[in-house]
């Protein structure tokens, strides 16, 4: 492991602070808050042809977005002026942005192939550190993929130890090949772990405990569970051929940590260790060992392909002008939504049933790096930061919320992501799929404004559209890959540090604390209304 400082991180103006958000503001009062985009569609032949930007495995349509050239200038003058180009050398160069917890977030790092161009030492031996994890981790999966004798992997972690490779293994299922079957627990409600380990047999199961801290309360609960299920069966099987084997040796063959905390795990009883940096935020960490699921279902190869499309999509950030750069001018349009049309939420909506769950991954990304009110310096922001990121797959979506989104008193920008060519199964019904993304699209930008009231829609409402040519491992790290800089930007023209969540830590340690004071009946200093609920629950014993 690699233990030099990172290099400090520049200080770059904050969005507001800039010439260029005083003029987006006036141009946004004179003229962007009354742009038509109904209008636009239909007198602007060229916009369709305009308003694409090409980047690795993605491309995305814009022209049903409320921007016009004008703003889109000024928008690029924000990026400027906001020295957006420094935060981003910082980025690729491992400097410390995470400065809450003195880390650089050098997820970058993770997909760079061996014998990429390093800048310094500093990331000539990050880069050797993380292909001597690459390698060990992707046999050993090769190994599991390989054994027989594991027919179920099951990936304990929660947050981004669960989110990332959850989704990941979902939506590359075409990518098997024969694998073991893979599951992912990850709430501490009993029914997720005990719901599934009714399917399972000890014998058979591998469990990988996938936690950068090894110590969050939801992930340890559930892997001492495991443990003990897995020790249960190891005594009720004891035949000949187990009678040798020791707790130790079923714990070595049946339990693998991905972890930075190595000693932790050890003291867990885990043998099988893959460790990464920590300069690796939890939320940007598929790549890592925490990414060992994902190599178990998919393969070696398709691991590295995953990889090898989020570098592409990354040297295309580190490179592209700002014009063509598909994560900048996705942030842009984002902050010009958020802080100027003032869109509260982003409905994402991934048009490919492999994706179900990407939205929910996308949730955490971006709420959990943007959902912040205080600059870097702890100054207090005069203007709003990430919005409510929700959806759900299409067409599932349009049966559920879509009606509020087209009849609704709020509008919502939508992402609608499509691919071009189906998935093995049922191919024929690929193109009512796309249809309906089109649809939707379309149904938003015109609206209807005949019939009764009833059954006008007002239109005018934006929409993006994200297209990849297939649903496969270069196509997914892409679009990881993009959303991860495209939440990048916006943060760092906010201002913010996007790669801390103290906000979450806060309700974990009260966690802790209910519990404790449950237990021992001390509720010194705890609010009426906490106290009433614990002991509603069964939490705490009543005090009279
Ligand atoms: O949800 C908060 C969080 O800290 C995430 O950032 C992280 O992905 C998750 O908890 C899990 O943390 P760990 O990998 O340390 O168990």
């Amino acid at each position: 492991m690699n233990h030099s400082p990172p290099p400090a991180a520049p200080a770059t103006p904050r969005c507001d602070h800039t010439s260029a958000w005083l003029a987006l503001q006036q141009h946004y009062a004179a003229v962007g808050q009354a742009f038509d985009l109904r209008h636009t569609l239909d007198t602007d032949t060229d916009r369709f042809a305009q308003m694409q930007i090409e980047a690795p495995y993605v491309r995305a349509d814009l022209s049903r977005s409320l921007l016009d050239g004008p703003t889109g200038l000024l928008l690029n003058r924000l990026a400027d002026e906001t020295q957006l180009a420094r935060a981003r050398e910082a980025l690729f160069g491992g400097a410390m942005l995470n400065t809450t917890e003195q880390r650089a977030a050098w997820h970058v790092q993770l997909r760079r192939p061996e014998g990429y161009r390093a800048a310094s030492d500093y990331e000539a031996a990050a880069l050797q550190a993380v292909h001597d994890t690459l390698n060990a981790f992707l046999a050993f999966a090769e190994q599991v993929r390989a054994d027989r004798g594991i027919t179920d992997v099951v990936n304990i972690g929660i947050g981004g130890s669960d989110l990332g490779p959850a989704v990941a293994v979902q939506a590359l299922h075409a990518f098997a090949g024969g694998g073991p079957r893979l599951h992912f627990v990850s709430n501490i409600d009993g029914d997720d772990l005990g719901s599934l380990l009714t399917q399972l047999d000890p014998q058979s199961t591998l469990f990988l405990v996938s936690s950068k801290s090894f110590g969050t309360a939801e992930t340890m609960t559930n892997a001492r569970a495991a443990r003990h299920w897995l020790l249960g069966g190891l005594a009720s099987s004891i035949n000949e051929q187990t009678a040798a084997a020791s707790e130790a040796d079923w714990l070595a063959r049946h339990f693998v940590g991905l972890t930075t905390n190595i000693e932790a795990a050890h003291s867990f009883g885990i043998q099988t260790i893959f460790g990464f940096e920590e300069w690796v935020g939890g939320r940007f960490s598929l790549w890592s060992s925490i990414g060992l699921s994902i190599a178990i279902a998919i393969g070696a190869q398709n691991f590295r392909q995953l990889l090898a499309g989020a570098h592409a999509m990354d040297e295309h950030f580190r490179t592209a002008p700002w014009e063509d750069n598909l994560p900048v001018q996705l942030a842009l349009l984002d902050i010009w939504y958020r802080n100027f049309h003032g869109f509260d939420s982003r409905c994402i909506a991934p048009y490919a049933h492999g994706l179900r769950r990407l939205t929910a991954y996308l949730q955490q990304l971006e709420m959990e790096s943007n959902g912040k009110s205080v600059d870097k310096t702890g100054q207090p922001l005069p203007f709003k930061t990430a919005p409510i990121i929700w959806g759900e797959a299409g067409t599932n979506g349009q049966h559920a919320y879509f009606q509020h989104l087209h009849q609704g008193p709020m509008v919502i920008p939508v992402e609608f992501i499509v691919a071009r060519k189906p998935g093995p199964l049922l191919p024929g019904q690929h193109k009512a799929l796309q249809a309906n993304a089109l649809a939707q699209a379309r149904a938003l930008a015109f609206g209807k404004n005949d019939g009764p009231a009833w059954k006008q829609c007002p239109g005018n409402r934006p929409s993006s559209l994200l297209l990849i040519d297939a649903l496969e491992p270069t196509s997914l790290g892409a679009l990881i890959a993009l959303y991860e800089h495209r939440i990048f930007v916006s943060g760092s023209l906010w201002g913010i540090n996007s790669f801390d969540q103290w906000g979450v830590e806060l309700g974990k340690t009260i966690a802790k604390d209910i519990l404790a004071r449950g237990e021992s009946g001390d509720f010194d200093g705890l609010d009426a209304a906490t106290v009433g609920a614990m002991q509603w629950l069964g939490l705490a014993a009543s005090k009279d």
